[in-house]
């Protein structure tokens, strides 16, 4: 079959849709297509162990190559002078299709932290073009990465779009990870050309953080022989014997990069005791001698499955009481075919004021996804592998192509997950104080920017350009700050009201114009919206109907998007929330009863605007409890047979936290 989609039903293996195999259609002979030349290709920047002096970077030749070097320069605006050229080291062997490739890596060492460089690769006569990397700032700096689950089908038909949708939308990013599958046959030249075709340049211009998954050993028994060729990865990983450094060399390992420690795993694993127990001795040390403040770790069988049938029990038992005693920031996962955003349920209680568990967790944060064409069934929301094992699937998505987006700022790591049509599906921040304690909060609003966006990153003060081309720039000007002021319609809301209090926040104009850029509103720590776009010098918020009830001392923060001012945060607007009322009312009960009878007492209870949530309904006879149940809406009693004489009956709804109690009484004669 040529490529073309198809259907296969979804017994046994749980496909539900996929592309049809492996490689696009092959109207050119493989062997043409993806031969190698004296011309660099494949080119890859992967990170060291200081990636703020140092970047190491590997490419592909045909095996006429025998002198690789890069040239290196500081970026200008004009002709590269190379200031230094850095010999390569080289690994050639036979690829599947037959003709040789030869793969060459170098490691650029004595680099200026935060320093934008130009480099190209070759043989000294055959070069690639000039690319771009910046080497990392040193301590806390905000960056941007990107990650994408399992690649590894139809990769140039399909991964390409997903591939260039991500680099569109932080054509910046510091870094990519992958969770595994990059491609579906361990050794297949080709496949491996699809998915380096896929990403083009933007691999040369972003440091590649990719683990392996099952297919990069498939059909095996050995790791891609690829892999170690053109991958330059840091070889920190474990080494307790000689075959456990060889089994996990340039596949296990960390790289510490402003502020994040990122985090590569082999989860292929768990049947060989002695190498699992040695990675995850590795594992624990390299998240207790952690020097950053944020922790990424990425790896291929997720600790929690979506894909029904699913389950990584032995990676999940030795795994995640480490990432929950490190208290990990983000483990991005793949091998499901879907995508899944969950927590530990015990992560959920004890939050800060004004966070709630809908929206709200403690420690870290699971996340599967996909970023190619093949998908599986998964299982229901209220019963999976998560619900099964203490977590919280908060959000799934299945039979959709995605990547997420990361921006990481001084107090946050904010996530998005979008799909390739530009749809927002999933997003979360992880709010960190300066003190470890941390929030994550899901939002509901995409943020236009992040410091990947742009070529100068967020907020950092650029110079203008100048009036007259060619002239000399002035120095910058002292930035506007811009703090907006906030109001609400009215201070008071009920909740599960139909008419929502909204929040406004006002930015004036400096020298005539609204400044550009966004808004958050926040209560406390928490955030309510993010990203928020300002029209006619108005941002605007509705709360959610279903605020818990309390008090919100709610904050609006303006976000700059150009240069030339600051951000500022307005002072606080404080909503009240009130419980909703109750009213409950009965039928079935007339005036008057005959004594031998036992009448049914038909039970209701409405709260405007919701559907009355589950509470305790108490019936008393005369002060005496007859009947008392959890009631959802409606109930339905039998009262005792009532004795000659009157009587009173009450009925009481105890309300929740959010919704009033309520009371009716209905006299009675009982007649025989
Ligand atoms: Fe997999």
């Amino acid at each position: 079959m040529a490529g073309g989609l198809a259907l296969s039903l979804a017994a046994g293996a749980g496909l539900v849709w996929a592309a049809g195999g492996g490689l696009a259609p092959p109207a050119v002979d493989p062997k043409v297509v993806h031969a190698p030349l004296v011309v660099p290709d494949r080119i890859v920047l992967t990170p060291t162990t200081d990636p703020a002096t140092s970047q190491s970077v590997s490419w592909r030749t045909s095996a006429a190559v025998t002198t690789p070097k890069v040239q290196l320069t500081l970026a200008g605006t004009g002709v590269a002078k190379p200031s230094s050229t850095v010999d390569a080291t080289s690994t050639t062997f036979t690829a599947d299709l037959g003709y040789d490739v030869r793969q060459h890596s170098a490691t650029l060492t004595g680099l200026q932290p935060g320093t934008t460089y130009l480099y190209r690769v070759g043989d000294g006569e055959t070069w690639s073009e000039w690319l771009e990397f910046e080497t990392a700032r040193t301590g806390n700096a905000p960056f941007s990465f990107i990650v994408q689950g399992d690649a590894q089908n139809d990769i140039k038909s399909y991964v390409s779009r997903t591939f260039r949708a991500a680099y569109e939308a932080r054509p910046y990013a510091k870094a990519v990870l992958h969770a595994g599958d990059l491609i579906d046959t361990d050794d297949s030249d080709a496949e491996w050309g699809e998915w380096f075709g896929a990403a083009g340049w933007s691999n040369g211009s972003m440091n590649v953080i990719a683990a392996a998954g099952n297919h990069e050993y498939y059909p095996g028994p050995e790791l891609a022989e690829h892999w170690g060729a053109q991958f330059e990865y840091p070889r920190n990983g474990p080494e307790t014997t000689s075959r456990i450094a060889q089994l996990y060399s340039e596949n296990v390992y960390y790289t510490d990069y402003q502020g994040v420690r990122f985090i590569a795993l082999n989860s292929n694993f768990p049947g060989d005791p002695e190498a699992f127990a040695a990675q995850t001795a590795w594992l624990e040390e390299a998240l207790k001698n952690n020097p950053s403040k944020w922790t990424v770790v990425t790896f291929h069988h997720p600790v929690f499955s979506v894909s029904s049938g699913r389950n990584n029990a032995a990676i999940r038992d030795a795994w995640l009481p480490l990432f929950e005693k490190y208290d990990v920031d983000l483990v991005a996962q793949g091998h499901d075919h879907a995508y899944g955003r969950g927590n530990l349920v015990a992560n959920e209680s004890g939050l800060p004021a004004g966070a709630s568990a809908d929206r709200s967790n403690k420690g870290p944060v699971y996340m599967v996804s996909v970023a190619g064409p093949k998908y599986y069934v998964i299982d229901p929301v209220g019963d999976n592998n998560w619900t099964q094992n203490g977590a919280h699937l908060r959000t799934s998505l299945a039979n959709t192509q995605l990547y997420q987006l990361v921006d990481v700022t001084d107090g946050e790591m904010h996530v998005e997950s979008w799909n390739v049509s530009g749809q927002m599906v999933d997003a979360f921040t992880i709010a960190k104080g300066a003190d470890g304690t941390k929030l994550v909060t899901t939002d509901t609003t995409p943020r236009a920017s992040g410091p990947g966006s742009t070529r100068g990153g967020i907020g950092r003060p650029g110079l203008p350009e100048p009036a007259v081309p060619g002239e000399k720039p002035t120095e910058p000007e002292t930035p506007t700050k811009v703090v907006p002021v906030v109001r609400a319609t009215t201070s008071q809301q009920r909740y599960g009201t139909t008419a929502p209090v909204r929040v406004s926040a006002t930015i004036a104009p400096v020298a005539g114009a609204v400044p550009p850029g966004t808004v958050t509103f926040r209560t406390g720590s928490r955030v309510l919206a993010t990203g928020v776009r300002v029209t006619d010098g108005t941002a605007a918020l509705t709360l959610p109907r279903d605020l818990a009830v309390g008090s919100y001392a709610i904050t609006a923060q303006f976000v700059p998007t150009g240069t030339g001012f600051e951000t500022g945060t307005s002072t606080a607007t404080t909503v009240r929330v009130v419980k909703a009322s109750s009213t409950v009312t009965i039928s079935g009960l007339p005036a008057k009863v005959k004594a031998k009878a036992r009448r049914t007492l038909a039970i209701r209870v409405a709260v405007p605007g919701i559907a009355a949530p589950a509470a305790t309904v108490t019936v008393r006879v005369d002060g005496r409890v007859v009947a008392t149940r959890t009631v959802t809406g409606t109930v339905s009693i039998k009262l005792p047979k009532l004795r000659p004489g009157k009587h009173k009956v009450t009925v009481d709804y105890a309300g929740t936290a959010n919704v009033a109690a309520s009371r009716v009484v209905k006299k009675v004669v009982s007649r025989r």
